[in-house]
């Protein structure tokens, strides 16, 4: 059986790549920095499969520089980087990596929240700097966590994972969520669905899981802001432009809340400079599905969506 030929756009893990070396042709950009459009416009003329990343930008044009392309496989679980409409137009299959990365995202969700709730960055610069005195009454003082309330913008697989370990911490759960989820699963989650203004005014933290899309570009504004919390801190692991930063920047000047744990930006990686200089605020660098094991089975799958469709199989995680 012929090999398809698949266009990798970075470097994947070695399993991963072990796997595309075996079971496809593989044209690989081989430096290790984000290809430029020109790059990619090359790379997949005469391609099979696109492995792209959720930095390279998909959209109609790329595709009509691939008259063979079948699929385009997306190694991330949004896929906000594709122009799927585009895609289905061409009868081009689009996919993502979606439960693999779940758990760990939520898991970096809530190190965001225990860091900016209880100032653990400050902590670790204060003993670096040497200048730590010693225990001090006064000292670093943060926002308690356990029984606390969380506000989940979105419930989807990661937000209950999310809400799973804020259960833990006894604190009360709302949600908000285009689809109310059935009374049965809120029981058995200890949700309470609020309506998307009322979630913001009642909550120590507000956790961002919602899909990018059209209808959730700048969800969350000044607005938002205005009604929250003086102490509220506002975590956000799902996409940069659901919050509107200058807005978040503007909010965190004023004192309209308390903090932020941030692991995605606007425009990545730039983001307002003013926030590198906050101290109430965590800044990590699109971090969420980083661990060892979740970039293996996200790359597991990955592949395989982009074999079984270039084969004229069907792709377990299909998005159109
Ligand atoms: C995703 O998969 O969408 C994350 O943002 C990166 O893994």
């Amino acid at each position: 059986m012929t090999r398809p030929k698949i266009f990798l756009t970075r470097r994947l893990p070695p399993q991963t790549m072990e796997t595309l070396h075996e079971q496809a042709e593989l044209k690989h950009f081989d430096l290790d920095r984000d290809l430029s459009r020109s790059e990619l416009m090359r790379g997949v003329a005469d391609v099979d499969g696109l492995l792209c990343l959720l930095t390279d930008r998909v959209d109609g044009e790329v595709m009509d520089a691939a008259p063979q392309l079948k699929v385009v496989s997306n190694y991330a679980v949004g896929f906000n980087n594709i122009e799927v409409d585009a895609a289905s137009q061409r009868g081009i299959v689009v996919t993502n990596t979606p439960g693999v990365l779940t758990d760990c995202t939520a898991d970096m969700a809530w190190a965001l929240l225990m860091a900016a709730s209880r100032r653990v960055i400050e902590g670790d610069q204060l003993v670096r700097s040497g200048n730590w005195t010693g225990w001090e009454p006064l000292q670093l003082l943060g926002q308690e966590v356990t029984g606390a309330t969380i506000g989940f913008v979105g419930m989807g697989r990661i937000a209950k994972a999310t809400a799973k370990r804020a259960r833990a911490f006894d604190m009360r759960l709302l949600y908000w969520n285009r689809t109310r989820l059935a009374p049965l699963e809120e029981q058995q989650l200890g949700l309470e669905y609020v309506d998307f203004d009322k979630l913001f005014g009642e909550c120590d933290f507000v956790s961002v899981h919602v899909a990018l899309c059209n209808a959730t570009h700048h969800l969350i504004g000044a607005r938002q802001f205005e009604s929250m919390k003086p102490n509220a801190i506002l975590i956000n692991t799902a996409r940069g432009p659901v919050v509107d930063e200058s807005a978040l920047l503007w909010a965190l000047t004023q004192g309209q809340i308390g903090g932020a744990g941030l692991d995605v930006f606007e425009n990545e990686p730039d983001l307002e400079s003013e926030l590198r200089a906050m101290k109430n605020v965590v800044l990590a660098p699109h971090l969420g599905s980083a661990t060892i094991s979740t970039r293996e089975r996200m790359g597991s799958i990955a592949v395989q969506n982009c074999l079984a469709v270039c084969r004229g199989e069907n792709a377990t995680c299909r998005v159109n």
